[in-house]
């Protein structure tokens, strides 16, 4: 394989190095494209909570955040993901990190970046939901209700510089709300949303756990549905008629259960995750027999950055082959993003971004969370 600048020439098997070429001899591996997660919040991670789950809502700044969002982005690209699509972070965050990381200043994946996730006031994109009505937080967020003002809200993300839309079309986990998988948002605003995103060229992604949401957002016309939990057989139907992405980031509920007690989420919460872990689990089989079109995506930062990759042994563990999870973090992630002609395959023309594992992960796709190698852009950022 010959890498010339940021990009793959040729792949020749047996082919011989021009002279003067820097050869990489990797030995007896198994490359693959660079990893694409679908789904992250890589500006945060729950593990660098301090326990107590309110201080760190009443300490932690933006800026803080920001300071630290570098790591994480580092985490990811060592595990052999160089392409992420960053579902929300507060602040443009994500915005400068991605300009940070291509004008490469700072080491890290590929950035798709969403900024601020539109959502329903009371819902699970607004930060205040279940505080004190006096307690309110400065700055900007993605709350936005009705046709009008959604609209206004995603031309202001593409305005600070949003790669794709994403929204809350029902209620969710990890916030308090009491329900997790009622709309939070009406048919004519989902609508709106992506009548507006797709006009300015953004894809649009919908967080939705529940039934009647997974299918509004689909209606809507939204390029993928985050989730998916309590997806029926007519919203199978649906996001095949449509054409719509299903992610599932079914590796979530074994952290959530283990160690969210610990990081002092309230109990309420986890009750929440206890309604949707099994059931996901069983609709991502389901849609796997369906033939849906599934991308991976974790849903990283709600569990470390980094550990991305133990979600290919849950998809096989829940009816993928090794060769489909596969697929599902490259070639077929590659398309739901919109970046097929240039990651998710080794390739002439497409960014030299590779990863290389010891194992044969057909065999056994676990293997994936051992990388040892990682080009990103033809340049070896490890191994
Ligand atoms: N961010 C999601 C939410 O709060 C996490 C859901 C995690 N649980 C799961 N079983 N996938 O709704």
């Amino acid at each position: 394989m010959l890498v010339e600048g940021d990009r793959i020439v040729s792949v020749t098997p047996g082919g011989h190095a021009p002279v003067g070429m820097q050869v990489l001899e990797l030995g007896n591996v198994t490359l693959l494209p660079g990893l694409i997660d679908v789904h992250v919040h890589i500006t945060g991670d729950s593990t660098i909570s301090t326990g107590n789950y309110y201080r760190d809502i009443l300490t932690r700044s933006p800026i803080d955040e920001a300071v630290t969002a570098h790591l994480f982005a580092k985490r990811t690209l060592d595990a052999g993901f160089t392409t992420v699509r960053n579902l929300g972070s507060g602040s443009y965050i994500d915005v400068a990190l991605r300009n940070a990381i291509d004008r490469g200043l700072i080491e890290g994946p590929r950035i798709l970046a969403a900024t601020l996730p539109l959502g329903a006031t009371g819902g699970h994109a607004d930060d205040t939901t279940g505080f004190a009505p006096n307690i309110e937080f400065h700055g900007e967020t993605g709350v936005a209700n009705g046709v009008d003002a959604v609209r206004a809200r995603v031309r202001e993300n593409v305005k600070r510089g949003a790669d794709v839309i994403k929204f809350m079309a029902s209620a969710g986990v990890l916030s308090n709300e009491t329900s997790v998988g009622a709309p939070q948002y009406s048919q004519a605003e989902m609508d709106a949303i992506v009548d507006e995103a797709h006009r300015w060229g953004k894809k649009v992604a919908a967080h939705a756990h529940g039934t009647e949401a997974i299918k509004m957002a689909i209606r809507a016309g939204v390029d993928s549905v985050e989730h998916c939990s309590f997806i029926d057989d007519e919203g199978l139907k649906l996001a095949r008629q449509h054409g719509t992405w299903l992610v599932f980031d079914i590796y979530n509920d074994d952290f959530i259960l283990a160690e969210y007690g610990k990081l002092g989420v309230p109990p309420e919460q986890i009750a929440k995750e206890k309604l949707v872990g099994r059931v996901q689990r069983e609709n991502f089989r389901k849609a796997v027999r369906a033939g849906e079109k599934m991308a991976f995506g974790t849903d990283a930062g709600v569990y470390p950055h980094g550990w991305n990759a133990k979600q290919f042994a849950k998809e096989v563990e829940w009816g993928m082959t090794p060769l489909q999870a596969i697929r599902s973090a490259t070639i077929d992630a590659a398309d739901l993003i919109g970046w097929k002609d240039r990651v998710g395959v080794i390739k002439p023309g497409y960014y030299a971004d590779m990863v290389a594992v010891g194992g044969d992960p057909l065999a056994d796709v676990s293997t994936l969370e051992h990388v040892g190698f990682v080009m990103k852009g033809g340049r070896v950022v490890r191994g």
